[in-house]
């Protein structure tokens, strides 16, 4: 295994959750949410978001792959999709990992829209702004992080490192 060192704590990420959780509640105040997990990634953000929120809530998810090969443009590819009677006049709430280029969440936010939600909002546990290709804001930030590759709490390196229960990154050397 490769030497790695904390970014966030695990301590830190925790807190943070308790804030937002409370934030998403106050805003919504009795109407009932829908959290919808981007997978994998965002699946241990999600449990622990909603663990946390003491509220009405529900639970769906959806799959999409994000790749950047020679001459693509980014492509996103959904590879487990929404049903629309899950998304139809519902707050949906699209819970990420991390926002970097920021397409993923740009494709997301269209495709959810399309199916006709009451509301649709974003809340992402990290934030990349230097990274953004296309414009994106997040409506629930968990911290603002520089341009560094981060693994754990969900985020991989090649599928693995997501069970670290802080966030990290690779130390070179
Ligand atoms: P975007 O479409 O470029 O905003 O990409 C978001 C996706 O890229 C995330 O859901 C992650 O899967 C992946 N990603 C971006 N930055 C990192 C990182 O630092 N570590 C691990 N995965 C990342
Ligand atoms: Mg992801």
């Amino acid at each position: 295994m490769e030497k790695i060192d904390v970014l966030i704590s695990e301590e830190k990420l925790q807190e943070r959750i308790k804030e937002l959780a409370l934030e998403i509640k106050d805003d919504f105040k009795n109407e009932e949410v829908t959290f919808v997990s981007v997978l994998k990634g965002a699946v241990f953000f999600t449990v622990d978001l909603m663990k946390k929120y003491d509220s009405d809530c529900t639970l769906d998810v959806v799959r999409v792959s994000s790749y950047v090969g020679e001459n693509s443009t980014g492509k996103i590819d959904l590879k487990i999709p929404l049903k629309e009677e899950n998304i139809k006049d519902k707050n949906i709430i699209i819970v990420e990992d991390i926002v970097d280029t920021g397409r993923t969440f740009n494709f997301l936010v269209d495709y959810i829209k399309k199916m006709n939600p009451k509301t649709v909002k974003t809340c992402v546990m990290l934030d990349k702004p230097s990274r953004r290709v296309v414009p994106f804001k997040a409506d629930y930030v968990g911290f603002t992080i520089d341009d560094l590759f981060v693994i754990g709490y969900g985020l991989d390196y090649d599928e693995r490192y997501r069970n670290l229960p802080y966030i990290g990154y690779i130390k070179n050397n």
